[in-house]
């Protein structure tokens, strides 16, 4: 109750405020969970922080997607959000496009400085026109202002969010500076709060957990019986060598290890390797018991909290109002500055 209040009080001023989102493209999986959620939760503890979160919706019309369905996405993810413990009394929790009209405006204004060259180069567009050549539209280039915007209209500092996102935030950065530079705004140039799972494998044993990536992750809903049989297809070798992979499907499965059920396994693991074997049908087992043990209360949660709508309608609209004082306040400041205001 203390610590809520106190978070109230904070939630008055501009000092460390932390912003972090995901996209409603499909249920969360272990990489949002511990690469991203994982760190929110840390900062939504700490009382050095105040902190907003949200469920990016605007961000899933960039890549083809079906709007019959995105509405419900969104509402699954901030469910996803209450379920692993994020909490609509001590943080700001939103869905995107209640705030659309102050972000998509704020967005346009941090265009104004940003060049179109910079935008084409970055690695995450280039990836995205490979993934879908014939949708490469201003909205997917404009992306990473969208995401700048999210942050910046809160002049959050902090943002939690896997390795992934680091040139995203190379960029939030750079249009931070280069407005206060330009119009003498006061944007914080905000960093990455890393998580140890801040880069989580893929199960296929190339490439990182990915929803777009089929069979590459555990979703947080997986019971048991589908963790064990998809970590039964990650690819493994004889289970003996002189040297421990550091990468590929064994190493995959040693970083899993050392995420659930700590370092000392993964380095007992290590040293069968290179003596006595790895059984891996044990290992695979005794990992999938570790995976499900910490997912089986979020599981619950969501159960209970599907029960009661009127209670997640509630809270969707006290995160709005909650985010919406902090953002108008910005594009106020923002448009006056640019000489609009
Ligand atoms: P998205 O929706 O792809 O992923 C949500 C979060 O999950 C993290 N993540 C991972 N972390 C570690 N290992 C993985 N395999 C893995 N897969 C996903 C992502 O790094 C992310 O933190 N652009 C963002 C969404 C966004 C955002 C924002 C984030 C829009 N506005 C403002 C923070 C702040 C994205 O596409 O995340």
């Amino acid at each position: 109750m203390i610590k809520c209040s106190l978070k109230k009080e904070i939630m008055n001023t501009i000092r460390n405020r932390v912003l972090a989102g995901m996209r409603p493209t499909g249920r969360l999986h272990l990489g949002n969970y511990l690469g991203a959620a994982k760190g929110m939760l840390a900062l939504q503890d700490d009382p050095d922080f105040d902190t907003l979160f949200t469920v990016v919706d605007i961000h899933a019309t960039t890549t083809p997607y079906d709007q019959k369905t995105l509405k419900a996405s969104a509402r699954d993810v901030f469910i996803d959000y209450l379920s692993v413990g994020l909490d609509p009394e001590k943080s700001a929790i939103t869905i995107q496009s209640d705030l659309s009209d102050l972000i998509t405006q704020l967005s346009f204004y941090l265009s104004s400085v940003m060049s179109v060259a910079r935008m084409q180069h970055l690695p995450t567009f280039k990836e995205k026109v490979k993934q879908h050549p014939d949708n490469v539209t201003m909205a997917l280039l404009n992306y990473p202002l969208l995401m700048a915007a999210d942050i910046l209209i809160y002049k959050a500092s902090k943002v939690p969010v896997g390795i992934d996102q680091e040139p995203h935030l190379e960029i939030a950065r750079e249009v931070a500076r280069k407005m206060n530079e330009r119009f003498g705004t006061d944007f914080p140039e905000p960093t990455r709060f890393a998580t140890v799972g801040e880069y989580v494998p893929s199960l296929l044993g190339g490439g990182k957990m990915s929803k777009s990536v089929e069979g590459s992750s555990i979703e947080l809903d997986d019971n048991l019986d589908t963790i064990i049989s998809k970590l039964k297809k990650a690819p493994t070798d004889s289970g003996r060598g002189n040297k421990v992979p550091v990468e590929g499907g064994v190493a995959n499965l040693l970083q899993f290890v050392k995420l659930f059920e700590g370092e000392d396994s993964r380095k007992h693991y290590e040293i069968l390797y290179t003596s006595s074997g790895i059984r891996y049908g044990d290992l695979k087992k005794q990992l999938a018991e570790a995976i499900f043990a910490e997912l089986k209360p979020i599981q619950e949660k969501r159960v209970e909290l599907e029960k009661n709508p009127e209670y997640i309608d509630k809270m969707i609209a006290l995160g709005a109002k909650k985010s919406r004082a902090i953002a108008e306040k910005t594009v106020e400041e923002v448009k006056k500055k640019m000489g609009l205001g």
